[in-house]
């Protein structure tokens, strides 16, 4: 089994207005709203994908029974603890005479304490069956920013490979408490290991320090692929993985990086060998482009870009002197 954890769940929201300008009102032509979230994003690609995953996080008041509602509409199993607060709904509105995407996201609950040891009580439980568990995305407010620092130590005492996909404060304090894998994106990876990437050559040198600060595996996702340090120790490999995104006719780059995570999870979980784990996330990566909704999939794609995605081994750099 695999756990994807989303403390912060939402409604995804989506309007389709055309000629969207401010200070208007406007009529939506089209709408759409699915349950969200990145771990919930996840969850939806690994289900598509056919791996056997349970959405668990935090979700409140009325919207978040809608969000566990459309879970049970969609077949995903989960187990999300209810508190008493609102859960959020995110609103995109996309023009479709330009193209342009403009978003709200709403604040979010804040979690008490107690609230907060219910769900910890539940992962606990969860994490007894469970293999994989991906934390995916922000804490609420409320809970303190070493959070998945602190889930992430506990699991992996239990033995369950931690995947861990989120930024700032809660990336940086999570990183060193060891998790087998993390994800980042290339703004995320920047700010973790502290400065900006000028040439190509500072990438894979920034995937070697995020394993330095603490992380089994680092892999960096790039609009056009990724580059990753993985595999077991003894085995371990430096991997750079392209795709032309020309391929792909691109409708929402949104959730991009949660079906990446998704195929590279249900990779591993296949026992497939690393380098192809990643070509399987890539091709994930890109497939997921094509569709409107954050983490929908179609596998029959993902198979016919997977022969796309180029896979190269990288020499790994050395550690960087004076640390
Ligand atoms: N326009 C695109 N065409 C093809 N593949 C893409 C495109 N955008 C992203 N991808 C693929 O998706 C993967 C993740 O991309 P990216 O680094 O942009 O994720 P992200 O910023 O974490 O996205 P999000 O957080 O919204 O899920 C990459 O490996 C890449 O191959
Ligand atoms: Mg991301």
């Amino acid at each position: 089994m695999i756990i994807t954890v989303t403390l912060n769940a939402a409604i995804d929201k989506t309007l389709a207005v055309p000629n969207f300008r401010l200070g208007r009102r406007h009529r939506a032509v089209e709408q759409a709203s699915m349950a969200g979230g990145k771990g919930v994003n996840v969850a939806r690609s690994l289900k598509a994908l056919g791996e056997p995953v349970i959405a668990t996080g935090i979700a409140g008041g009325p919207t978040g029974t809608r969000i566990i509602e459309q879970l049970t509409e969609e077949a995903i199993l989960s187990d999300f603890v209810r508190i008493r607060e609102e859960s959020r709904t995110s609103t995109a509105v996309v023009d479709p005479t330009t193209g342009v995407q403009t978003e709200i996201n709403e604040r979010g609950p804040e979690v008490s304490a107690t609230e907060l040891e219910l769900f910890k009580d539940k992962l606990l439980y969860l994490a007894r069956g469970a293999e994989f568990c991906v934390f995916s995305g922000s804490l609420p407010r409320g809970v303190p920013a070493d959070l998945y620092a602190q889930l992430v130590h506990e699991l992996n005492r239990l033995d369950v490979t931690t995947v861990l996909d989120a930024e700032g404060e809660a990336l940086r304090l999570a990183a060193r408490a060891e998790p087998s894998i993390i994800s980042p994106n290339e703004l995320e990876a920047e700010e973790l290991v502290g400065h900006e990437f000028g040439d190509d050559e500072d990438r894979p040198a920034a995937v070697r320090e995020m394993v330095e600060l603490g992380a089994r595996e680092a892999i960096l996702t790039l609009p056009t692929g990724c580059i990753g340090l993985v595999g077991p120790d003894g085995e371990r490999g430096m991997y750079r993985v392209t795709i032309d995104p020309g391929l792909v006719d691109a409708r929402s780059g949104v959730g991009s990086g949660d079906a990446f995570l998704a195929g590279y999870v249900a990779s591993r979980y296949r026992r497939r060998p690393p380098d192809e784990c990643l070509r399987f996330a890539v091709a994930c990566g890109a497939e997921s482009v094509q569709h409107f909704g954050a983490g929908v999939l179609d596998p029959a794609g993902v198979e016919r870009l997977l022969p796309r995605a180029e896979v190269h081994e990288v020499p790994e750099p050395a550690v960087p002197t004076g640390r």
